[in-house]
């Protein structure tokens, strides 16, 4: 299959004075494929969109966004991309309609096209009855549905989504969810931030975590489970003999909290192994997360 790259970062680099906060990142995405960037507060992803995006500029590095470089060819670019950013930035003082209509003016479309662009997506986020409400009249949920609506005025091929389901409730969530899977089939490219692994796991077909400006790895969801973490995890309490047996048998263990955790790949046999060799009153055995493998790669300690 002739693999098509819609972003091509090498060595991107973008700096707030003496703070790094892109720091030489590589990266590829590619055409149809659900890219997530994942990492801590402060990671570095939105300022990663907002270069891609053209609206800040990088320092050093090449960026290719539909093989064209971000510096060079910003309007080119920008009317080729839709972008739901972190922020919802929608005029408070126009309706919902207002607001879409207004957005679509920065794009070369008939007043009459862009009629029927708008009801089409008013429908597409179910928002078709909060028409002429004004935006701010509308929950969180609402808010940021209408502004995935936005994002799609110019049927974009690349949508860039920073945090798109923060903030939503299970419902809203799922139905976020469903709409970029329907926009992946249509064949549009997804570039996507979260806090929410679950998500991400569900949703990337690849994805990187960054932290503190780079790229830490970088790889398929399941991939990434299996390189760090294994299948399962065996969860046992903390307790001073469970250690001890633990030390005793060698087993690859980490404690956080009132909990050990066990890396496995054969949770029957662990978990039979610690019932009847450790002294044990509570164990659990459970498929390992992506939410593993970023604690593990990013540390259990808060970004200041
Ligand atoms: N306009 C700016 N001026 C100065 N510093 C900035 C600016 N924008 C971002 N930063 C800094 O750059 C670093 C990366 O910020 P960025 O917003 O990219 O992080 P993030 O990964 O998106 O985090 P979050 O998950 O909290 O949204 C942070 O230390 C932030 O304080
Ligand atoms: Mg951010």
């Amino acid at each position: 299959m002739f693999i098509v790259s819609i972003i091509v970062a090498e060595k991107l680099q973008k700096s707030f004075g003496k703070l790094i906060a892109v720091d030489g990142v590589s990266f590829t995405v590619e055409e149809g494929e659900v890219f997530g960037f994942l990492g801590p507060n402060g990671a570095g992803k939105t300022t990663a969109m907002k270069m891609i995006q053209c609206v800040s500029p990088k320092n050093a590095g090449r960026l290719l966004v539909f093989d064209m470089e971000v510096d060079t060819h910003p309007r080119e670019i920008k009317k080729l991309l839709g972008v739901v950013p972190q922020e919802n930035n929608l005029d408070p003082d126009f309706t919902v309609y207002e607001n879409l209509l207004a957005y679509s003016r920065y794009f070369d479309m008939s007043r009459q096209d862009a009629e029927r662009i708008i009801d089409e997506l008013l429908e597409f986020v179910q928002l078709e009855e909060k028409k002429e409400k004004m935006t701010e009249s509308l929950s969180g949920g609402m808010k940021r549905r209408l502004v995935l609506a936005r994002a799609l005025i110019n049927r974009p091929q690349l949508l860039i989504l920073d945090e798109p389901t923060v903030g939503l409730d299970p419902q809203a969530r799922h139905l976020m969810w469903d709409k970029l899977k329907s926009l992946k089939l249509q064949g549009v490219t997804i570039v996507l931030t979260t806090h929410y692994l679950e998500e991400a796991a569900y949703l990337c077909d690849r994805l990187v975590v960054m932290d503190h400006g780079r790229i830490l790895v970088e790889g398929k969801p399941d991939e990434l489970i299996r390189k760090y973490i294994g299948t399962d995890i065996v969860e046992a309490e903390n307790e001073p003999i469970v250690i001890a047996c633990l030390e005793k048998n060698n087993a690859m263990y980490e404690v956080i909290g009132d909990m050990i955790q066990i890396y496995t790949s054969d949770p029957q046999k662990t978990t039979d192994y610690l019932l009847k060799e450790c002294t044990l009153r509570k164990i659990t055995a459970r498929s390992a997360t992506l939410e593993d493998v970023f604690l593990k790669l990013t540390g259990r300690k808060l970004r200041e």
